[in-house]
């Protein structure tokens, strides 16, 4: 799979051109699953712009309520009714931005997934976090809050993505040994609680992503695709990505 995150970005004119400039490229493709995560007042323009495509349609957070008085909320069940079949949850800049703690994620990725709707979980440490040599402690912290609140059963048909937070929109992404060393470790921890569970989930990897490092990234037997910040909003750049992607 291949996740394009849009964050705070775009406007219509830019949208209509970028999925215009995506439809030739990734058509052809037969393996790799396609996401757009826009904003969310841009979701039903989205929807309607990907309409006879396979991309598939995300948002990029959800409330962890499920109805009533939250202005400004959005909830599970609004982005599935605008065509949503995916949600991203506990996405670093939601974490630091937003102070969303492993508790608040858990309970929205649980929302998510009681509306149906597939969660993709952001882990990732920050720079200080992995010079201490705690890594793999706080990526696994992060996944144990959400196994913690659903259940193995329930992650079967969720993503993770890895996405070390110094990595993100620096241009300096981790290298494939940074990353396998990471994706093998949330895989063994899968492993640990349910071996199907563990072969079934997908893990991807986020943070400064382009097409320039896509193919070795993906060459990593554990690395099943990417979660796209920037490069996804250049559709030449999230074309050659989901290419890579395709072959891999
Ligand atoms: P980036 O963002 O590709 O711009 O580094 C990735 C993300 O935040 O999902």
């Amino acid at each position: 799979m291949v996740a394009g995150n849009w964050k705070m970005n775009g406007d219509r004119d830019s949208i209509v051109s970028l999925i215009e400039g995506l439809g030739p490229g990734v058509d052809q493709l037969t393996r790799c699953e396609i996401l757009v995560c826009p904003p969310y007042v841009y979701l039903p323009l989205v929807a309607e712009l990907i309409r006879s495509t396979d991309i598939e349609l995300g948002a990029q957070d959800l409330d962890v309520r499920s109805s009533g008085a939250v202005t400004g909320g959005v909830s599970a069940a609004m982005l599935r009714d605008m065509g949503c079949s995916h949600v991203i949850v506990g996405h670093s800049e939601r974490r630091t931005l937003f102070g969303e703690d492993d508790e608040t994620v858990a309970a929205k990725f649980e929302q998510a997934l009681d509306s149906n709707l597939l969660p993709i979980l952001c882990v990732g440490e920050t720079l200080e976090e992995r010079r201490a040599g705690a890594t793999l402690d706080v990526v696994s912290r992060q996944l144990d809050a959400a196994i913690d609140r659903v259940g193995a059963d329930r992650m079967r048909t969720t993503t993770v993505a890895y996405e070390p937070v110094w990595a993100i929109g620096t241009g300096e992404s981790a290298t494939p040994q940074q990353a396998e060393e990471v994706h093998k470790s949330l895989r063994d921890r899968l492993a640990s609680i349910d071996n199907v569970l563990a072969d079934a989930i997908r893990i991807l990897y986020g943070g400064s992503v382009t097409e320039n490092n896509a193919e070795s990234l993906f060459a990593n037997e554990n690395v099943d695709g990417a979660l796209v910040g920037g490069a996804s909003l250049k559709p030449a750049s999230f074309t050659e990505i989901c290419k890579a992607a395709d072959i891999s």
